[in-house]
């Protein structure tokens, strides 16, 4: 599929996979739209990417965040072909290398609040938008740090 003239979001694409991902989609002639908790992470991958690309401020864990960055994107853009769903609740040793019976629900709610919860409202959000061309790709990208709750709780679902 060419990415010429496409729209595409990738959100977290500040650094990592969503980073690379970014920038390839602009060295291909996308129009990327990143996403980032902080504006100086923007400002940066911006600089890095160089080209086509615009930065939105985007909190998963808060609903205001995302209905803002949904506002923001509807008045901003005519359209959205491409949503890669890339931001995960940050890498951290002491909960990934807990017990199943040590996590807390705290922790719990965290992971799923960015990564289940926010990617569900902002891929609904945009799918609606997609849905008015009737035409777009949307892309999930696993959390590992997920993994270990929802692995845990399949055998007993
Ligand atoms: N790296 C791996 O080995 C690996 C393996 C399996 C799966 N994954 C998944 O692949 C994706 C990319 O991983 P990565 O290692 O390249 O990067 P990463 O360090 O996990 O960060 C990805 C992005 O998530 C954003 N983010 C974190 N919390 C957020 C929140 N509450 N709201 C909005 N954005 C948030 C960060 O943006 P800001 O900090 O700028 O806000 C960052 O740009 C993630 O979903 C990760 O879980 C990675």
């Amino acid at each position: 599929m060419s990415v010429d003239g496409k729209i595409a979001i990738v959100t977290g694409g500040t650094i990592g996979l969503g980073l690379a991902i970014a920038r390839d989609l602009a060295r291909n002639g996308a129009t990327v739209i990143i996403t980032s908790r902080k504006k100086s992470n923007l400002k940066k991958a911006i600089h890095l990417i160089d080209k086509n690309c615009y930065g939105f401020q985007l909190d998963l864990s808060k609903k205001n965040s995302i209905s803002q960055f949904i506002e923001n994107i509807s008045k901003d853009f005519r359209h959205v072909d491409i949503l890669i769903n890339n931001a995960g609740f940050p890498f951290k040793r002491e909960i990934w290398f807990k017990k199943i019976h040590d996590i807390s629900q705290v922790e719990l709610m965290n992971i799923l609040q960015v990564d289940l919860i926010g990617s569900f409202q902002v891929t609904r959000e945009i799918l609606k938008i997609m849905m008015k061309k009737r035409t777009g790709v949307i892309i999930n990208i696993a959390s590992t740090p997920a993994y270990p709750v929802i692995f845990a709780a399949l055998p007993t679902l």
